[in-house]
């Protein structure tokens, strides 16, 4: 790669995973594919080697890091469970590991509280992807990572979105040519006894865990958008780019009972503001508007959520390298299930819950 960066990008062969390997023996960080996003990795079991993430990324210590394993034998060293969570996490490993499945279960006490923020849960979570798994079976230690990415900012899920943040690091990424196959993080739950709390939506559907556990006792719970504001690392504003970024629906401003000149002064304050703006679309549905916009582009142009959820971070990558003042993403996640859930996570947290309205009256003429 090109002589002004400092990141070393190494492709998958047996030379550099051993090296890499070293650096995690040694406690560096390396820089690592999932089947979700890149993973800033580090020795789990090394406070030097985790003080190392949490400069890198900027992020705050108060907000805990995920511990990767390549199995549940290696997992269950690093938790505590008692019976009734052990016979739930079975079932769930069994179905889902390696996989986009985080398990927050109760930590033994070789996890320091450096990774779990003084916690005393710890997330863990089985890769698919065989460098992450080659990577952490080689080192035989559990690796701590966040997604590779400074804190707040958009996740990469695509080796070219590293540069973005690590190209003058002194640090290994190994990477895969495709992007990572998910492209959005892992689905993060919650276990406490027989009770189940989804924490981040992911891949993994809760309707998925529920039929897996059908025949189980286990209460769910789902924290909403607005009453995690105070967990570690649920920010409301997070995935930020460098632009005004808004959801946006339509009104019809009849319903405003305003006068008329009130009514064309909104017109014409909306349109000069979309004239700025792109708008990010789902299923073609403001299609037949895109001239109204400053540029367009649909997340999934056939209406395909899963295709959203993998286009997601690299259109919000490549808007932060376009000159417009505004985004505004169409609001068609709201209020649905499954995918539709994890995606409306992401994209609110990304306008940090602003909203846009656009009289349906602007439309009229199109
Ligand atoms: O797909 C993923 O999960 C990716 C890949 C690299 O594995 N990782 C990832 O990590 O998304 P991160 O740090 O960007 O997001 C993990 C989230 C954070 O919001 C963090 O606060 C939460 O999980 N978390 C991690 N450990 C926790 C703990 N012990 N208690 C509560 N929340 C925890
Ligand atoms: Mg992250």
């Amino acid at each position: 790669m090109n002589k002004d960066i400092t990141a070393q990008f190494l492709e998958h062969n047996d030379n550099n995973i051993n090296d890499c390997v070293n650096d995690i023996i040694n406690n560096d960080l390396v820089i690592f594919p999932t089947e979700t996003v890149y993973g800033l990795g580090g020795n789990a079991l090394n406070e030097n080697a985790i003080k190392k993430i949490y400069k890198i990324k900027k992020r705050s210590i108060k907000n805990p890091l995920i511990v990767h394993v390549s199995d549940w034998k290696m997992g269950s060293i690093y938790c505590d469970v008692n019976h009734v969570e052990q016979k739930l996490i079975l079932k769930l490993v069994n179905k889902f590991w390696p996989g986009p499945l985080t398990l927050l279960v109760k930590k033994s006490s070789f996890i320091s509280d450096l990774v779990t923020a003084g916690s005393n849960y710890v997330g863990l979570r089985c890769p698919d992807n065989k460098i992450a798994l080659e990577l952490i079976q080689k080192s035989m230690f559990p690796i701590a990572a966040p997604s590779a990415n400074i804190s707040g900012k958009v996740t990469s899920s695509y080796h070219k979105h590293l540069l973005e943040y690590f190209r003058n690091d002194k640090i290994k990424i190994l990477y895969d040519k495709e992007p990572c196959k998910f492209g959005i993080e892992s689905t993060i739950i919650k276990i406490n006894n027989n009770e189940i709390t989804l924490m981040r939506p992911g891949m993994i559907t809760l309707d998925e865990i529920k039929e897996t556990l059908k025949n189980d006792d286990v209460i769910y719970e789902y924290k909403s958008l607005v009453n995690q504001s105070n967990s570690p690392g649920t920010d409301i504003s997070h995935y930020k780019l460098n632009k005004n970024t808004l959801l946006f629906n339509f009104i019809d401003i009849n319903l405003l009972n305003s006068d008329k000149k009130t009514m064309q002064n909104i017109i014409s304050t909306t349109k000069k503001y979309i004239d700025n703006s792109v708008c990010v679309d789902f299923g073609k549905k403001n299609i037949k508007y895109r001239d109204l916009f400053a540029g367009y582009v649909d997340l999934s142009s056939k209406g395909d959520i899963k295709e959203a959820c993998y286009n997601l971070y690299n259109v919000l990558h490549q808007l932060n390298t376009i000159e417009v003042k505004n985004v505004l993403i169409f609001d068609f996640y709201y209020g649905k299930e499954g995918l539709f859930n994890t995606l409306f996570d992401r994209v609110f947290r990304c306008s940090s819950g602003k909203r846009i309205c656009i009289p349906i009256q602007l439309l009229e003429n199109i």
